[in-house]
């Protein structure tokens, strides 16, 4: 722990609206991340708040990013729930998404944000309350309109029948109770009608597969019919490693459309796996850059659905075209609307 460390938490804390009167909990498996839990704790302290840790020991069911979605160590752990339900605010270091505690904690009116990313990666994107103000103009957006069009010049073009399901946005900092946010960030997402996604969706060259970390350097044709994948075609090693590791599950659950949105993040960088050689970072650059359309296949329990396979795959198309309502978003990979472009860029206006 260092005090640059202390520092940026601090900022983020402040964000979060953390002072006088506001209890923060930091939760952590077998001690993991304790330099950033050590200064979560002295920031709170510093913004004259409340603050305690509770470390759970790792258990078969559990096992941070590695584990089994769904499964955590904290469960069954009545006494170590409550204590984190007493909180305000819950600073998640060992990864509870996709979880029933996440959702106990949440319901409760606890605040949670999830915090695993290098302490690089936290500094470069610690958010704004900008990104903020332009991820919720988004989200107004997204949550009155009926229907989602994607195209490419590569060949997507896929319908979303909206309105089956909540819009979530994530701009890396949350004051707001039982609301969860994840540090860094800069998107949002909601999801299509369980049957209501049909079209077809090209990975091109450059677009990214998460938690492969891989950039598609050989075009993948995805057949979509009624919310689910039905083909998967393509010359070159991208459409077998694709097919190789969703066959790996054993789940044909697996091949149903999950969450889809866009990115916002201005300072987030498409470019940042062929730069960056930390295999501890999750790749928040990757999912939040600006102006990619975010697709992704397999669960869709964290927008309360029922689908909760173990396969999920985040795969941002860059360059890609979005459309609300025929109203265009996101056109080439820029984002349109006035209210949710970063000031001083030139959104493209439609051809
Ligand atoms: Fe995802």
């Amino acid at each position: 722990m260092t005090s640059e460390m202390i520092s940026l938490f601090t900022k983020e804390l402040a964000l979060c609206k953390v002072g006088p009167g506001q209890t923060v909990a930091v939760l952590t498996e077998d001690g993991q991340r304790q330099d950033y839990a050590t200064a979560f704790l002295a920031a709170a302290q510093t913004l004259g708040a409340a603050a305690f840790q509770v470390n759970v020991t790792r258990t078969t069911a559990g096992g941070g990013l590695e584990r089994a979605v769904g499964a955590t160590s904290l469960a069954g752990n009545r006494p170590a729930i409550e204590a984190l339900k007493s909180a305000d605010i819950v600073i998640d270091l060992m990864f509870l998404l996709f979880s029933k505690e996440q959702i106990e904690i949440t319901d409760s009116g606890t605040r949670m944000l999830l915090v695993v990313e290098p302490f690089g990666v936290l500094s470069e994107l610690l958010p704004t309350e900008d990104l903020r103000r332009r991820v919720e103009a988004a989200e107004a957006r997204l949550e009155a309109a009926r229907e989602m069009r994607i195209t490419s010049p590569a060949g997507t073009d896929v319908v979303y029948r909206l309105g089956a399901y909540p819009v979530m946005t994530e701009y890396g900092y949350t004051d707001q109770p039982g609301r969860w946010d994840h540090w860094p960030s800069g998107m949002l997402l909601t999801q299509g009608a369980d049957d209501g996604v049909d079209g077809t969706v090209v990975l091109n060259v450059g677009d990214i597969v998460f938690p492969l970390k891989r950039y598609i350097v050989d075009p993948v044709r995805l057949t979509i019919e009624k919310g689910m994948v039905t083909g998967i075609e393509g010359r070159g090693i991208d459409a077998e490693i694709l097919i190789d590791y969703i066959e790996s599950y054993r789940d044909p659950r697996a091949y149903a459309i999950s969450h889809i949105g866009w990115g916002l993040n201005e300072r987030a960088q498409w470019r940042r796996l062929a730069v960056s050689g930390d295999p501890a970072e999750i790749g928040m650059h990757g999912r939040a850059f600006y102006g990619n359309v975010l697709f992704s296949m397999g669960p869709n329990v964290e927008l309360g659905g029922k689908n909760d396979t173990l396969c999920h795959l985040d795969l941002p198309l860059k360059g890609a075209s979005l459309y609300l309502d025929g109203e265009p978003i996101v056109e080439g990979g820029r984002i349109v609307p006035a209210d949710m472009a970063v000031a001083g860029a030139r959104p493209r206006t439609a051809a």
